[in-house]
């Protein structure tokens, strides 16, 4: 059952779909996560139906903020106009409203790397930060969160910078890009690299926070990213997106 000074939130990913309460006082999880794979095809009313199963398994009492982070650019109240990595039958959709009619309460959905870059803000490796936090997430695509000041420019699709003469960033200098094609860290942090500096050249950030899976494993491929800006590892590794999700909707 969620208490009070809790929030919920869950995190939707090409192959787990990811909710656990959070205490809102330190962003730590009030209870332990509960992953159930991404339903296959990833069609809107399978995801929704998901994310409904993860309330009715937490007891949501009427009145917890509940948020969302979902892999793609979110403007409540407006149709999905994008979609990289999931079903392309999200294009069109509402998701706000969806979620909010499927699971009969208030749901507030954000961009997934705005969340997981409003969670280091909050709680984070950007708390505090002056200026421009440029928050990246590297996994099967690249996400961005733009945070200046501590307030989150939202909708950020840096991932998809194209990068001369080799096309959409994500697909070269993502994580999945570095298995995809067997890169040692050394080649991998060539490519972020090249994808850093452009970000460097366009935003003139303040500091880079780099989050996903991988870093964890930050040693091994930091000290080959060659950047004039400092650049450093989230802290919450993989629970960023479920406790931005649940931060964002107590903001609501
Ligand atoms: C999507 C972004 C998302 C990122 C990480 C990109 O392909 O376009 O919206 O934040 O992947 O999931």
């Amino acid at each position: 059952m969620i208490e009070t000074a809790q929030a919920i939130g869950i995190d939707i990913g090409g192959s787990g779909i990811k909710g656990a309460p959070v205490n809102l006082a330190d962003g730590t999880f009030a209870d332990e996560r509960l992953r159930i794979p991404t339903p296959q095809p990833a069609t809107p009313e399978a995801v929704a139906d998901t994310v409904k199963e993860i309330l009715d398994h937490f007891e949501v009492a009427d009145g917890t903020p509940i948020g969302v982070a979902f892999p793609a650019p979110v403007k409540p109240g407006k149709p999905l106009h994008y979609m990289s990595n999931l079903d392309q039958s999200w294009v069109g959709v509402d998701i706000t409203a969806l979620l909010c009619e499927r699971c009969g309460r208030t749901v507030h959905v954000l961009n997934d790397a705005d969340a997981a870059g409003l969670a280091e803000a909050a709680y984070g490796a950007a708390k505090g930060v002056e200026g421009l936090v440029v928050a990246t997430t590297l996994g099967t695509g690249i996400g961005t969160a733009l945070i200046h000041d501590g307030v989150l420019i939202p909708n950020s699709e840096l991932g998809h910078i194209i990068i001369e003469g080799k096309g959409d960033a994500e697909k070269i200098a993502a994580d999945s890009a570095r298995t995809r094609d067997e890169l040692g860290w050394k080649k991998w942090a060539k490519r972020l690299t090249e994808y850093y500096r452009l970000l460097e050249l366009y935003l003139s950030p303040d500091v880079f926070v780099v989050g996903g899976g991988v870093s964890k494993k930050h040693e091994k491929f930091f000290p080959y990213i060659d950047i004039e800006t400092p650049i450093v590892p989230a802290a919450l590794l993989n629970t960023a997106g479920i406790v931005g999700a649940a931060h964002f909707a107590d903001m609501q």
